[in-house]
């Protein structure tokens, strides 16, 4: 065996020749995978793209680095669906760019988050986590609650995603900075555009609990709220390996 590869050594042309052989059968393990992509990513049609309000909740998480303690990816294994509930799907994160899955943990997966809490508790938790949870290492936030939210740009996020792949139609950009507002104040002119644009199912609510001023803790309490919530198509995954 050493024997050989001293003479491959020492043979130029052979030692090419081999490195490719070698290098391939890496490249191939890597790209065989993608061969049956359309098969292993199920379809979700009922998948709808993220609010402006709920984008810029997303952008604000990134700014922040929620992600360095919470992962967004609930895997396979049985504990993990016991404490989380079922399993991400790739579709879920079709419309993520960036990605956040994340691998660190000090805080729990938030995948499933949506729907959890109320949006009182995330206002309340965010200001203060150990007024909740009084162990928690989580840092406080209380800026979101201060900070006015800058809508006036939203047109252009939404627009960049689309350059991404994001399904946003010209209404919804045009409307960006509207709908922003309308989905944070129910009672407004402007709520029914979101609601028309993005589904009767949208959550359109009074998030950080004061009408009118829009803040960044609006924002960020739209997003967490719609975690896992973009389609159902993993519960109705796991109801079919149960039956
Ligand atoms: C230093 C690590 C750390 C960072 C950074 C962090 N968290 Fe947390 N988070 C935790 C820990 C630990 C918990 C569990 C204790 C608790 O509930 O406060 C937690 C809990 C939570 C929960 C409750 C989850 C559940 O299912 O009960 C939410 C929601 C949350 N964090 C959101 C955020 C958001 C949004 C940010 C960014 C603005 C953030 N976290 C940043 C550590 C962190």
């Amino acid at each position: 065996m050493f024997n050989f590869h001293y003479r491959l050594e020492r043979n130029a042309m052979g030692l090419v020749l081999a490195i490719v052989v070698v290098a391939s059968i890496g490249g191939l393990i890597e790209i065989a995978p993608l061969f049956t992509i359309d098969e292993t990513v199920e379809d979700a049609p009922d998948m709808r793209v993220y609010t402006p309000l709920e984008l810029a909740g997303r952008n604000i998480y990134i700014r922040e680095g929620c992600y360095a303690c919470h992962s967004q990816m609930i895997r396979t294994l049985r504990d993990e669906v016991e404490r989380y509930g079922p399993y991400s799907l790739a579709v879920e994160s079709k419309y993520d760019h960036p990605m956040l899955w994340g691998s660190k943990r000090t805080g729990p997966d938030i995948a499933r988050l949506g729907g959890k809490y109320s949006n009182e508790w995330h206002v309340a938790h965010l200001y203060n986590p150990r007024d909740l949870v009084p162990e928690s290492k989580m840092p406080a936030y209380r800026w979101l609650m201060r900070n006015s939210l800058k809508i006036g740009d939203l047109g252009e996020h939404l627009a960049a995603m689309r350059a991404v792949g994001v399904p946003y139609t010209d209404e919804m950009i045009a409307n960006a900075t509207a709908d922003a507002y309308g989905q944070a104040n129910p009672d407004s002119t402007q709520a029914a555009g979101v609601t028309a644009r993005y589904g009767e199912a949208t959550n359109v609510s009074l998030f950080d609990g004061k009408p009118e001023t829009l803040t960044e803790m609006d924002a960020i309490v739209a997003y967490l709220q719609i975690l896992g919530r973009l389609t159902d198509v993993a519960h109705k995954t796991e109801q079919a390996s149960v039956e």
